[in-house]
């Protein structure tokens, strides 16, 4: 069976696709990131998904979109960062080389602030970091074989300690 050698999970602007990218460089093996797989397989950006379907809707896309790259992609794969929010993409991930790219509240806000093309973040952004990540910290780390902490850390830093953690 094929599988994916990394899995990366953590919040928007944890650093997911940077650190993806540079990982699957280093390793020399594909790179692949189910949001795009959801843009392209829907032909409609996520905010679209977001506001004409609603969110149930796209975790349900979403879902589809891990099983598939589970099943086929032997490279790095970084997933949306509220996937694990789905209890059956939660499972999907169940023994495979998962690492939580973890960032504080503060961190948060100042990299991804009220950035509305995030359609989950539109208003008063602190307060809602703060409520999104207390309600997915554990989900993170329920499904990671490793927490990398990318405060204060460069992209390859980063990289280099999901390598050593995994
Ligand atoms: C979401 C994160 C986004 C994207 C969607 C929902 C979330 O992915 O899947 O907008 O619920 O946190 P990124 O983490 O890649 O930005």
């Amino acid at each position: 069976m094929t599988a994916p050698l990394i899995v990366l999970v953590g919040p928007m602007g944890s650093g997911k696709s940077t650190v993806g990218a540079l990982l699957a460089d280093r390793l020399g093996v594909p790179y692949r990131d189910t949001d795009a797989d959801i843009v392209a397989a829907e032909g409609r950006e996520i905010a679209d998904i977001f506001v004409e379907d609603g969110e149930e809707h796209f975790r349900a896309l979403e879902r589809a979109a891990v099983r598939a790259a589970v099943a086929e992609h032997a490279g790095v794969l970084a997933l949306g960062g509220g996937a694990v929010l789905d209890e059956g993409t939660r499972a999907l991930l169940a023994g495979l080389p998962v690492a939580y790219l973890s960032m504080d509240v503060e961190e948060a806000v100042r990299r991804v602030g009220l950035n509305t093309a995030r359609p989950l973040l539109a208003v008063n952004p602190r307060r809602q970091w703060r409520e999104l990540m207390e309600a997915r910290r554990h989900l993170y780390t329920e499904v990671a074989r490793a927490v990398v902490a990318t405060d204060e850390r460069t992209p390859e830093e980063v990289a280099q300690a999901v390598l050593d953690a995994l």
